[in-house]
């Protein structure tokens, strides 16, 4: 091990307790944990976007040596489909998408099985599929109010007839299209049956939101299930919940009596199994008055939805919150489609919305005259527009003011399309980044005093790359008032007591209030100087302020693109983001995640764009060799930055998520800049060359 010689205090660069472990490669992902004797499993996927399979012969498929078994709907055990359809596999020959599974094959290696694969024969009869995303009556409809992501449609005073008497609006519609969740590692679990009990090696970002998915699906006591996510390989929603590939793997390992089976999906099953940001359409129009202010919003967004079940990205609802206007109206619609289902995917409707809000502001910016930075300040809230909250804490503004001044943002001349040099247009855009700080309540954490002087801290949360295990080490060192060292933190199963998901940014928020909780529990029954086996275990009780205030973290995006004159490629030679996310407990590994939120920015603003065939209802570009994802020679410079800022109202540390963040309002500054840069004005992500021309 390295000297880790840096101070675990709370807000110090600790680097990552894990790291060694991890660049060594000794740290054990989901499908290198050493289990006996494995067979492996590759998922049979549907051909056809809509209709059932009549006959599947699955017979030249046992025939190969080395296979053995593959499981269809003719097969398989009966599942409950109460807790998520997409779980209940294989239970009816109904296929609702191309990529559907319809079975599996289980073999000696992973070669065997996906070769066996290729020669079960499938009849299908096929019915007529819709797959193209647009904004058709036929397919479009307004989700239920109590979908727990978007909310009721929201309707306050009269837009109409605000924008009507503006003095300046704006009315554009803006486009994204659909994204891939594409973590470093991807998808795999191993399943074990022993004993009537399941154990599940996965790749996730909560165990026990596994546990919770598959036993009542399995219709099992959730007890006898057990997952294991000691590392992880990044994430970024997809792994927020469990998909058919984990449940086929438990459904195969069950029926090979105690033969453990492994299932690692490739890049190409991910692109129909394991979720992705939906495509949208979003109208904006904003009123302002002669003064620059704000008068009307209108933010109505379409998103695409699957019609085997129900996802709503919630692209309108930043717009709710961050700007003044006496009259808004913010609706969410919704195109239900024969496609795979969609998911979160890092700030899941505020990477979106916010992409269509903050370049309408830069519009209107325009439009008024007002310098964009100056516009956003100028209409600042002084509280939640909404509710009518108080903020817990806001410094849009000064992430804004302090981002324009490292920026250099303060001498900048609005006029487009003049920065010319050597065939390149450069010019600068900024955006404004938001998103909700909230905690989880629920989880639990243990504290146990050790031989050796050692505190052992346990609890269930996944570390999916972000630096959980290092911060959350951080936070119980200063609770308890030891150095770093002497904690000892377990994470990431089952066997440690229940804890949230690592979804919404709201990780260690929820996790360091719980174990903040323990460690003042455990101080007050054991006091300073423990006995050898004191141990006491906690649940942080819901914020008492949860009600009172709006709590949201805000940062401020700068970009500045170049744009060739010629050609249109668009490069970006430098970022800023500022951002104002409450106490950071780990200056490093925070930097890292607002720089990988602000990269994912820019490869939404440049790169991904996943290609749906409507002829087939298949992504065409369903690898890393067609669908891109920004690489080191597409990223210039970045730089991060946030204030001190000090909340006494989100948790007892102060502290706001800051894994989503990041990626929120990047493609906005990247295409504001672009215009400036260019005079071209780019409604649709993402910003490929052709459309600068
Ligand atoms: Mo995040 S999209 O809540 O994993």
């Amino acid at each position: 091990m390295t000297d880790v010689s840096n101070s675990g205090k709370l807000g110090e660069p600790l680097e990552r307790l894990d790291g060694p472990a991890k660049v060594t490669g000794t740290a054990r992902y989901a499908f290198e944990q050493p289990v006996d004797d494995p067979l492996y499993l590759h998922p049979l996927q549907a051909d056809i976007a809509r209709g059932r399979v009549v006959r599947i012969d699955t017979s030249p498929a046992e025939a190969l040596s080395g296979v053995h078994t593959v499981l269809t709907h003719e097969n398989a055990e009966s599942l409950s489909s109460r807790v998520d359809v997409e779980l209940a596999v294989l239970q009816s020959p109904e296929i609702g998408y191309r990529g559907q599974v319809i079975g599996a094959v289980v073999a000696d290696t992973q070669e065997i099985a996906a070769h066996a694969a290729g020669l079960v024969e499938v009849t299908y009869e096929r019915h007529p599929h819709d797959t193209v995303f647009r904004s058709d009556d036929e397919i479009v409809y307004t989700p239920d109010g109590s979908n727990p992501m978007i909310g009721e449609d929201l309707d306050r005073g009269d837009v109409d007839e605000a924008l009507a008497a503006a003095e300046y609006a704006v009315d554009a519609t803006y486009t994204t299209p659909a994204e891939y969740n594409n973590p470093m590692e991807p998808h795999a679990t191993i399943a074990v049956w022993e004993s009537a009990e399941l154990t599940l090696y996965d790749s996730n970002q909560g165990s026990y939101t596994v546990r919770d998915m598959i036993a009542p699906t399995l219709g099992m006591d959730p007890q006898r299930v057990h997952v294991f996510a000691p590392h992880v390989g990044g994430g970024f929603g997809s792994k927020g919940v469990p998909h058919a590939h984990v449940m086929l793997a438990a459904l195969a390992a069950r029926k090979l009596e105690g033969r453990p089976v492994k299932c690692a999906l490739s890049r190409r099953q991910m692109f129909s199994l394991v979720g992705y940001r939906p495509p949208t359409r979003q109208r904006v129009r904003l009123g302002a008055d002669s003064a620059g202010r704000l008068t009307a919003t209108e933010h109505s967004a379409l998103e695409q939805t699957a019609r085997v079940k129900e996802y709503a990205e919630q692209s309108a609802s930043a717009a709710r919150n961050m700007y003044v206007s006496a009259n808004r109206r913010i609706t969410n619609e919704l195109a239900v489609l024969d496609v795979p289902v969609p998911t979160w995917m890092r700030a899941p409707g505020e990477a979106g919305g916010m992409y269509a809000l903050e370049t309408a502001m830069d519009e209107m910016a325009l439009t008024c005259g007002v310098d964009p930075v100056e516009f956003r300040v100028r209409n600042e809230p002084e509280r939640a527009p909404e509710s009518g909250l108080p903020f817990s804490s806001r410094n849009l503004v000064s992430c804004l003011r302090q981002g324009a001044e490292m920026f250099g943002w303060n001498d900048r001349d609005p006029e487009p399309g003049v920065r010319r040099e050597n065939g390149w247009l450069s010019g600068t855009g900024v955006a404004a980044a938001t998103f909700p700080s909230f905690s989880i309540p629920g989880s639990k954490a243990t504290i146990g005093y050790e031989p050796g002087g050692y505190y052992r801290v346990e609890i269930g949360a996944v570390d999916l790359g972000t630096g959980s295990r290092t911060a959350l080490s951080q936070i119980a060192a200063e609770a308890l008032e030891v150095p770093v060292e002497a904690v000892r933190l377990h994470l990431g199963s089952t066997e440690q007591p229940r804890a949230s998901i690592a979804g919404g940014s709201s990780g260690t928020a929820s996790w360091g209030s719980t174990i903040v909780q323990a460690a003042r529990e455990f101080r007050a029954e054991h006091g300073a100087e423990p006995a050898e086996g004191a141990e006491t275990t906690a649940e942080a009780a819901a914020n008492p302020a949860a009600g009172e205030y709006a709590m949201n973290a805000y940062g401020a995006q700068f970009a500045e693109v170049a744009v060739n004159a010629d050609s249109g490629e668009i490069r970006v030679p430098r970022m800023l983001g500022v951002f104002a996310a409450g106490r950071i407990v780990n200056a490093r590994t925070a930097r890292s995640q607002f720089l990988g939120g602000m990269t994912m920015g820019l490869s939404m603003a440049l790169h991904e764009h996943g290609v749906l065939d409507g002829r087939f209802g298949h992504v065409v570009n369903h690898d890393l060799a067609g669908y891109h994802v920004a690489g080191n020679a597409d990223v210039g410079s970045v730089e991060v930055s946030w204030l001190d800022e000090h909340d006494p109202h989100v948790n007892p540390m102060g502290i706001k998520g800051i894994g989503e963040i990041g990626i929120v309002g990047v493609a906005a500054a990247i295409g504001n800049a672009a215009r400036h840069a260019t005079g071209i004005r780019v409604r649709e992500l993402p910003l490929t060359p052709e459309k600068f021309l």
